[in-house]
């Protein structure tokens, strides 16, 4: 189950890519925002964030104007790596060296039709393990730290 959330800035293109995953007939939650009215993009960063973190959603996807906002609000839960992507490059690493549990783009940043693309990408993509997963635990370390 993907967790899915955008704020206003975000909305058209939450709505393209629930239309892809659909059309992957992959299961995800869209946990909103549903209209264009002007709301809080932390709000809906902590939603999918907490899903994620307790398990009730393998990963997640956030979208806001940006990407900063969502990005900062999912990263202050223990157990998420939130990745602000913007290119398929960037998209690719997110998995492959930081196997992000969240990807973040910005709708106002990104065409829908390169949001999407950036989805797919990260999608496919496989963490390698590894060295990374050392890198990996060390920020894990960094969280428990702070307990
Ligand atoms: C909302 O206007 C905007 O600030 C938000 O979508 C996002 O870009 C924040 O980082």
């Amino acid at each position: 189950m993907i967790a899915v959330a955008s704020d206003h800035g975000g909305l058209e293109l939450k709505q393209a890519i629930c239309e892809l995953l659909k059309k992957r007939t992959l299961d995800f939650c869209d946990m909103g925002t549903h209209d264009g009215s002007s709301v809080d993009y932390p709000d809906f960063g902590i939603k999918v964030a907490t899903a994620v973190a307790a398990g009730e959603c393998l990963s997640g996807i956030l979208i806001c104007g940006t990407g900063i906002g969502m990005s900062i609000a999912a990263n202050k839960v223990n157990g998420i790596r939130a990745a602000l992507v913007h290119d398929s490059f960037t998209a690719q690493m997110a998995k492959e060296h930081n196997n992000a549990n969240v990807l973040v783009l910005g709708g106002r940043v990104l065409g829908v039709a390169e949001g999407c693309r950036l989805v797919e990408v990260w999608l496919d993509s496989q963490f390698e393990g590894g060295r990374h997963q050392g890198r990996l635990d060390k920020i894990q370390q960094i969280e428990n730290d702070q307990k």
